[in-house]
């Protein structure tokens, strides 16, 4: 290896000890229900470690933070995404950003395979909502634990036990609430602290800028001075306690319970809670499994995966970030590491913290942490990087694609930027890219989650390739994959497809479910096995 970096990474114990310390994870909410409000108040209560969405309110965040690509700034929307760092009781926090417009995007899931633990961000007038749902039924899928926040309680909004019942019957968890509200939706005065059960009571301050003071009371004290607001709340929270619905760490962690949490994000009201709530229950960073290689405990040498790629700042330079997760080790800056899917060296000369517009050189990091990884051309998105003895974490999961069009270089003399801009946004995930023998590589489909994937790819082309493109919709709707000995079969059927993805995945693609289904009946044998539903 002959960098010399590694004789000054820390000991093995220092660097479980940094994991250890750890909390990674996302926020996952529909549109509006404040995820950016809760930042910026998580980062005013804790210490930002890269100051980033600094500005109180939306409007300032939005011209600070997220509008450096034209088409984000356009819509009023944020694509791009990585992480904030913040410090709060010894503990270094993760907040692992996902996009937040509604249109869904693969990038959305892929960064939710990141993180360890997940912050469900409910408006306490709307409960679940459809975005919120899916992101959920994401995490359930991988285990992730959910804290679930009551955000707007300021505001009128639902009855808390419904909201409880609501949790339950849509989701499944068991809520477990950590703390309870004193006063109604709309007349927040504080929480009952269900572990104390004192109250917590809220100050307000001038338009939510400063963190709002938190005066803690006793019981007596708290009925002296919220009276039935007060004495309402600790009979819901005994009910509570008679229906079970007390925390137990280990339904948390296996995804099967949720502790709930009130707040009020634009007056800063709750903060805390979650914060303490973050460091005392979240996990740490676990050792990742592996689909080649030995498990590597979080103190082993390094590796890391890629589950982001992002265009950089310097659209001239055609530079590519790509963001990793450490999985274990000391990630020093300047190290060598190899990735595992083409066996080649990689140079981390530069890496870099990123959230939204701000950038930070970070030199060192650890499990749990991402780091954003510049000159990263050659990297994709599901690649490992890594240390010492092979390892290759596994792939990360592609979702069933339900929109599909075919791609075309408006100017035919742009042939080669076209091929590389397409063969770059396949490598990144902004979509999906599948081929066939008779579409020929001058046309390829391309496949994606959300229609705004298209927009992405098609604006990019344009502005980073310099090969505009021409998109023309194809009528399917659905994807599911076949094998080589059906392809042919199924391919001869009428207004069905078969193309092969840049995985080598062989996809059918049905215009509906009802054409689907009268395949299946002229075929029952054939083989077709359904994606991953987004
Ligand atoms: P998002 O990122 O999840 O899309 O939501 P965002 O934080 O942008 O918040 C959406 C709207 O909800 C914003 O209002 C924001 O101020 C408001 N909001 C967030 N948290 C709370 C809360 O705890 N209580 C109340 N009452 N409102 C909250 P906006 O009118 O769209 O923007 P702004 O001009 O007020 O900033």
């Amino acid at each position: 290896m002959g960098h010399g970096v590694i004789s000054t990474a820390p000991q093995d114990a220092d660097v479980a000890a940094q994991a250890g310390s750890r909390r990674s994870f996302a926020v996952i909410s529909h549109p509006d229900a404040g995820k950016s409000t809760l930042t910026e108040a998580l980062a005013l209560h804790a210490h930002a470690i890269n100051e980033a969405g600094h500005t109180n309110g939306k409007s300032g965040r939005r011209h600070t933070v997220s509008d450096w690509m034209d088409i984000e700034q356009a819509r009023g929307i944020s694509i791009s995404s990585a992480s904030l760092q913040l410090n709060y009781r010894d503990t270094v926090l993760n907040l692992v950003d996902t996009p937040g417009h509604a249109d869904f995007s693969e990038d959305t899931y892929r960064v939710l395979s990141a993180v360890d633990a997940a912050v469900m961000l409910i408006d306490a007038a709307k409960g679940l909502e459809t975005q919120t749902m899916k992101l959920f039924n994401v995490c359930k899928h991988r285990g992730i634990p959910i804290i679930t926040v009551i955000n707007k309680w300021d505001r009128p909004g639902l009855d808390p036990l419904a909201l409880m019942d609501e949790i339950t019957e849509r989701t499944g968890l068991s809520p477990t609430p950590r703390t309870w509200p004193v006063g109604s939706a709309g007349d927040f005065r504080g929480v009952l602290d269900r572990r104390t059960g004192q109250y917590v009571h809220f100050t307000a301050t001038a338009g939510g800028a400063h963190i709002a003071p938190e005066d803690v009371l006793g019981p007596e004290d708290a009925a002296a001075q919220e009276g039935e607001a007060w004495t309402t709340a600790v009979e819901e929270a005994d009910l509570l306690s008679i229906s079970g619905a007390d925390h137990d760490q280990e339904t948390f962690l296996a995804g099967v319970s949720t502790p709930v949490l009130f707040a009020a994000a634009v007056r800063n009201f709750g903060v805390h809670a979650l914060l303490d709530t973050l460091v005392d229950l979240a996990p740490a960073p676990a050792p990742r499994p592996t689909a080649v290689g030995e498990a590597r405990a979080v103190e082993d040498p390094f590796s890391a995966f890629v589950f982001k790629m992002q265009a950089g700042m310097d659209t001239s330079h055609r530079d590519r970030l790509a963001f990793v997760r450490v999985c274990s080790g000391t990630f020093e800056r300047g190290m060598v590491v190899t990735c595992a899917r083409t066996g080649r060296p990689f140079a981390t000369k530069y890496a870099q913290q990123a959230f939204g517009r701000e950038r930070a050189v970070i030199e060192q990091a650890f499990p749990g942490d991402v780091v954003g990884l510049v000159n990263a051309t050659d990297l994709r998105v599901g690649d490992t990087l890594y240390l010492g003895p092979a390892i290759e974490y596994p792939a990360l999961p592609t979702f069933a694609p339900e929109h599909f069009a075919t791609v075309r270089a408006r100017d035919a003399g742009r042939y080669k930027q076209f091929r590389r801009g397409i063969a770059q946004l396949s490598a990144e995930g902004v979509v999906q890219v599948l081929r066939s023998d008779l579409r020929g590589d001058q046309a390829p489909v391309l496949a994606a989650v959300g229609p705004m994937q298209f927009e992405v790819a098609q604006h990019r082309m344009a502005s980073e390739f310099n090969a505009p493109v021409h998109l023309e919709t194809l009528s399917y709707s659905l994807a599911l994959r076949t094998t080589a000995e059906w392809a042919p079969v199924l391919d001869g059927e009428l207004g069905v497809e078969v193309l092969r993805r840049e995985d080598g995945d062989l996809l059918a693609l049905f215009p509906d479910k009802w054409r689907l289904q009268s395949v299946r009946r002229v075929h029952p044998d054939a083989a077709l096995e359904p994606l991953v539903a987004a």
